[in-house]
């Protein structure tokens, strides 16, 4: 678990001793004015019309481009750099290699695993070899075309379960396991399949998903003496801050890092990358900012994928439907180095589903191939796509609705933590219940069999649930709110909006408390120079930290505004509320003034409120859970699927704002249906060892003719106050990882087909129902 826990420290409730503590503890909303309305984004205007600046956009003056020499091998060893004819081209101001001094830098992988910035050795396509700076991209590409570099090449393995082969190329030291097998059991499941009616066993793989955001990876580095100043386009500046301060041996005061506004990132932009580093160095030796953006091509061989993952799961189910067993195992990897390939792809089947008898078993290997990076709900979709065709498997054999079956077996504690906690709400029941009700299922259900009888265009329903690991949020994490004397306020936070609506949501948490209007609240970009510490935007968890320490923040703006208003209508503090931008007597509505009147106030200028986020309760978890219903057309001569329509409950607990809410269902389903059907990353194991679709014409995104039209978002609105002060559970990560499993158990449903390795298309169907039409 101490891999985990790394990799994952950006989604953990972490108690940090010693933490401010917020100074109110209100109880849970009641009726609110604006949390929880469909409000359009604060910055639409900004994101729509193109006025937005998004680090990509930064333009300093004396600004140079960097550009990034990669390896074209998957395995090779630099034997010699000649840089003389790139130093004297045109317009170049620096060149950087693993020889020159001040690029003799560190980079850091999980559990302490180091290589040097340019390694010597490349152990996948693209890895960084040399850098140069110029006066325009132009002049850097050129350049690094002009940088001779000699390799030996070596032996590669690209395909993971090849790699543990005794014969495999070796990529470290001590052989091609990256780490210790993690291993998990509880009860015993040999005795567990023994007491079951019915017992598979399936094999399952999922390919590897690019994260390939719209806004590029990269920043603009600009240094002022020893300080430098970085523009990035991150999820969090403060661990950008700290990755660049250790790597370079800076203060972390010496090091600024500015977010703005970000085009995505889901999950490849948590840290800094080297290109972060590359960037500083280049500034340093140019003595120039430089602005160094990756193009889309490396973008896919060089800053993280989901990881592929090699599944066998064996299950037990009594008759009545009662999981007696559950035996799991994966094979996957992180790439060419240490980068959590396993990490958490175990978690649905250790804990979604109440069963006695677990045993998983996870073996992260050493490929040829750019490393991971934690991707929307790290791990999850992937066993999700073993579970949750298993459990439709196991309903079909005891004659059981798959919803019946997985009403069987709801938790209400996390079995599979330490001590057992209960969950603050357990959801999945309402998810799973409300959804076939409004989805229609049993009525689907039906009509998809009678119309089976003729014509060879099927149709098909299918859905699976999941839990998220974490989303539920905790400290630390201070937000300052500024109300100035004309009644507007500043919002000053240190999380970055990834562009999921986190400003928007936080503008209404300020506007519910003091009752100013949306349009009067500004927002401070993320930046370690100027707003408070936070953890990155990840993990389904940046609603659920920061809304209630700026909760804190607004009550106490609050307490101390009224108190100033209360000399003015001679009433006491106690006694009067805020509503519409006026301080108004709760007893004597006539009674009152608008904030910009407030005599003290206009005198002090500003009231400046502090809030802090809260421990959670302890002994107890805050899990978001969904379930995910959709109905597919899938032509049997062809192969060609079409997804007719999806709907999606959710239990995150409170909907802070239904349009943002619903938009986070809408892009996950998206994704899902990119796992499901079109996403793979193609790596040539014979001859190269490249990747050989490394651009968006030829790695598939789902398009707006690839999702249906008819799409339902249904929030499941439990009350859980002991979540934290806004009952806000999290929601990024649940609303995509059942998506892949609910279209391939449709498309069985369909077609009789099961699908076990993605992506479902028309390719690998028709392959699948040619097969068995030449078996009979
Ligand atoms: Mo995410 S993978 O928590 O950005």
């Amino acid at each position: 678990m101490k891999e985990e826990k790394e990799r994952l420290y950006y989604v953990q409730n972490i108690p940090v001793p010693g933490t401010p503590k917020p100074a109110h503890t209100p109880s849970a909303w009641k009726e609110t004015k604006v949390i929880g309305k469909r409000l359009p984004r604060v910055d639409a205007y900004e994101r729509v019309s193109g006025s937005a600046v998004y680090p990509s956009d930064t333009s300093l003056p004396d600004m140079l481009y960097g550009a990034i020499l990669r390896c074209p091998h998957a395995h090779a060893r630099v034997l010699s750099i000649d840089t003389h004819e790139a130093e004297r081209m045109p317009g170049v101001r620096a060149v950087i290699t693993g020889n020159t001094s001040e690029a003799n830098v560190d980079w850091p992988y999980l559990r302490g695993f180091k290589t040097k910035l340019f390694d010597s050795i490349c152990r996948h396509e693209g890895e960084e070899v040399a850098a140069v700076a110029a006066e325009t991209p132009y002049q850097a590409w050129d350049a690094l075309k002009a940088i001779k570099v000699k390799y030996e090449t070596l032996p590669f393995v690209v395909d993971e379960q090849k790699a543990l082969e005794a014969s495999a190329p070796i990529i470290h030291q001590g052989g091609n396991r990256s780490g210790e097998t993690q291993a998990y059991e509880r009860g015993n499941v040999e005795k567990g399949f023994a007491e079951a009616d019915m017992v598979l066993e399936e094999a399952y793989r999922t390919e590897s998903e690019l994260h390939t955001p719209a806004e590029l990876h990269g920043c603009v580095a600009k240094w002022d003496g020893d300080h430098l100043t970085v523009w990035e386009s991150t999820q969090g500046v403060y661990a950008v801050q700290a990755r660049v301060a250790e790597v370079l041996g800076l203060p972390l005061a010496n090091v600024r890092v500015i977010g703005h506004y970000m085009g995505g990132g889901f999950g490849s932009k948590l840290q800094a990358g080297k290109y972060t580093i590359i960037a500083a160095l280049l500034a340093r030796k140019a003595g120039q900012p430089v602005k160094l953006f990756i193009s889309r091509e490396e973008t896919f061989l060089c800053v993280g994928n989901r990881p592929p993952s090699n599944m066998r799961l064996k299950a037990g189910v009594k008759k009545d439907g009662t999981l007696t067993a559950l035996d799991f195992a994966c094979i996957g990897t992180g790439g060419a180095y240490p980068a959590g390939g396993t990490s958490l792809v175990d978690w649905q089947v250790r804990d979604l589903y109440k069963c006695p008898n677990v045993r998983t078993k996870m073996t992260d290997v050493y490929i040829n191939a750019g490393p991971s990076r934690p991707c929307r709900a790290p791990g999850h979709p992937q066993g999700s796509w073993a579970l949750e065709q298993m459990l439709d498997a196991l309903a079909e054999a005891i004659k059981m609705d798959p919803v019946e079956l997985r009403l069987k077996n709801i938790p209400t504690y996390s079995q599979a933590r330490e001590g057992n906690p209960s969950y603050t709400t357990t959801g999945l029941k309402e998810c799973l219940k409300e959804g076939a009700k409004a989805f229609g299922w049993e009525e689907a259900k039906r009509k998809a069999v009678e119309a089976r009888k003729s014509g060879h265009v099927r149709r098909g329903v299918g859905m699976a649930s999941c839990l998220w690991y974490a989303g539920g949020g905790g400290p630390p994490s201070t937000v300052i709110i500024k109300l100035f004397s004309d009644g507007s306020v500043n919002l000053n936070m240190g999380a970055s909006d990834i562009g999921t609506g986190t400003k928007t949501v936080m503008a209404m948490v300020v506007s519910e408390e003091l009752g100013v209007p949306i349009g009067k609240i500004r927002i401070e970009n993320a930046d370690t120079g100027t707003t408070q510490y936070a953890t990155p935007s990840g993990g389904s968890k940046t609603v659920p930290t920061e809304a209630p320490a700026v909760r804190d923040a607004a009550m106490s703006v609050k307490r101390q505004l009224l108190e100033l208003a209360s000399k003015d209508l001679k009433v006491d503090a106690v006694g009067l509320t805020l509503e519409e931008g006026k301080v108004l007597s709760k007893d004597d509505p006539s009674k009152g003034i608008r904030i910009a009147e407030v005599s003290d106030l206009k005198r002090r200028g500003v009231i400046v409120g502090i809030g802090y986020r809260g421990p959670n309760l302890e002994g107890k978890v805050v899990n978001p859970f969904a379930a995910q219903f959709c109905e597919v057309e899938v032509n049997t001569k062809t192969g060609e699927i079409k997804i007719l329509r999806f709907l999606s409950t959710n239990d995150s607990g409170r909907v802070m704002n239904r349009l943002t809410f619903d938009n986070q269902v809408f892009g996950g389903i998206t994704m899902g249906i990119g796992l499901a059907m079109t996403e793979v990353r193609i790596l040539d194991g014979n001859q190269t060892g490249k990747m050989v679709n490394r651009n968006w014409h030829d790695y598939k995104i789902p398009t707006a003719l690839d999702v249906p039209t008819e799409v339902e978002s249904l929030p499941i609105e439990l009350e859980d106050p002991e979540s934290n002060t806004t009952g806000a559970k999290g929601l990024g990560e649940p609303v995509t990882i059942p998506t892949a499993a609910a279209v391939a158990n449709a498309v069985y449903h369909a077609t009789g087909i099961r699908v076990t390795a993605s992506p479902i298309n028309p390719i690998t169907l028709s392959q699948l129902l040619s097969q068995r039409r030449k078996e009979g």
